[in-house]
């Protein structure tokens, strides 16, 4: 079995480059999720706990099959801590033997910067030039990186309620964008943005941004809301948005959807990568990718890290799992020769 540890990735990521990597993992998603029928789908599994979640989440085609171990703790961070780590198998779906175990840590951060890409991709107006970031905390160099890939940004501005994590933020994107503005609040952040990526953490109902703060033909990525009592939107907004969720069946429980009355759901991302809906219709509606992260983007990202690490010749094998000259003689592992 194949096990890519942090370094190993370090290695896929910089022999694509950084950018064709992330291309490359926006590719395979919309790849998969065009192709939506062909798999086994089902909400994660989550067990919840007042400071945060631990799930598991599984997603299979007839050939592949993938599960992701990830957690959500927003305290960690004070305990010097990330809320956010992951693990990732995939197998093959003929034997069931384990294909590759992986870090899933950095792989989580690069596949939900790809779906908010595809989220912009359908829904920002093509022009977009200025994003704002809310929350510059694990997943934002992420965020524009794959924003880059589809919009034509040349500003972000960004706030944190931690100056730390705006300094930190700040040292990465210096050179990615022409103008970088650090703001002292959301409402400054979002006034004159095109897009708006909402990823803070706090286990709590928020209400980050209201309708009266964001400007008619703006879109939306809000990703920090993914847990049930865990949301970053004022309501209100929801009534003013073209909503698009990644899987109705799980976001309902976990997106900021849950803070819904009536429904007025307009799709699933695959349905805009599939044509059967419109994307963006105007360039006035406000349109909101309500992203609370749903397996398949999991299997996406682990089945392209297993076919480039084997092109790539990266990572090691590591024996996990029994090899025997005769398969029913497993006690025999235990014979010392
Ligand atoms: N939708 C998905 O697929 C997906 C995937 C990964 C992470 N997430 C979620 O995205 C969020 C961000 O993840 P992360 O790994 O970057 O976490 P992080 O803890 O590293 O960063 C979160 C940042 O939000 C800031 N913050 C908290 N409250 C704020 C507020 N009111 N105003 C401004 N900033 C505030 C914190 O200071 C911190 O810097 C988390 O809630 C996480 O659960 C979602």
């Amino acid at each position: 079995m194949k096990v890519i540890t942090i370094d190993a990735l370090r290695q896929i990521v910089e022999r694509l480059g950084q950018k064709a990597f992330m291309r490359e993992v926006i590719a395979a998603q919309e790849e998969d999720m065009g192709r939506w029928d062909e798999f086994q789908k089902s909400p994660r599994h989550a067990v919840h706990y007042p400071h945060g979640v631990i799930e598991l989440m599984p997603c299979a085609d007839d050939t592949l099959y993938a599960f992701k171990y990830v957690n959500g703790h927003p305290k960690n961070t004070r305990e010097g801590k990330l809320s956010v780590i992951a693990l990732g198998l995939l197998t093959e779906v003929d034997s069931g033997y384990p294909l590759m175990l992986s870090e899933m840590t950095l792989l989580t951060a690069f596949r939900t910067a790809a779906t908010t890409a595809l989220g912009a991709k359908y829904l920002a107006r093509a022009n977009s030039q200025h994003l704002a970031l809310i929350g510059t905390g694990a997943q934002a160099e992420f965020q524009l990186l794959a924003c880059q890939s589809v919009l034509p940004l040349h500003t972000v501005s960004y706030y944190d309620c931690d100056p730390q994590a705006m300094d930190k933020f700040a040292i990465h994107a210096q050179t990615a964008v022409d103008k970088l503005i650090p703001c002292t609040d959301i409402a400054e952040a979002v006034a004159e943005a095109d897009m708006v990526i909402t990823a803070t953490a706090a286990k709590k109902k928020n209400r980050l941004l209201s309708h009266q703060m964001v400007r008619p033909g703006t879109h939306i990525n809000g990703l920090g809301g993914d847990c049930p009592g865990k949301t970053e939107l004022d309501p209100a907004l929801l009534d003013h948005c073209k909503i698009v969720v990644e899987y109705l069946e799980q976001s309902r429980e976990e997106g900021e959807i849950q803070n819904l009355g009536g429904a007025h759901i307009h799709g699933e991302l695959r349905e805009l990568i599939n044509g059967s809906k419109p994307g963006r219709e105007n360039d006035q509606e406000i349109t909101l990718l309500d992203s609370v992260g749903f397996a398949l983007e999991d299997f996406s990202i682990l089945r392209l890290v297993y076919r480039l690490a084997q092109e790539l010749q990266i990572g090691h094998e590591l024996e996990l799992m029994p090899s025997l000259s005769d398969p029913k003689n497993l006690f025999s592992l235990l014979k010392v020769s």
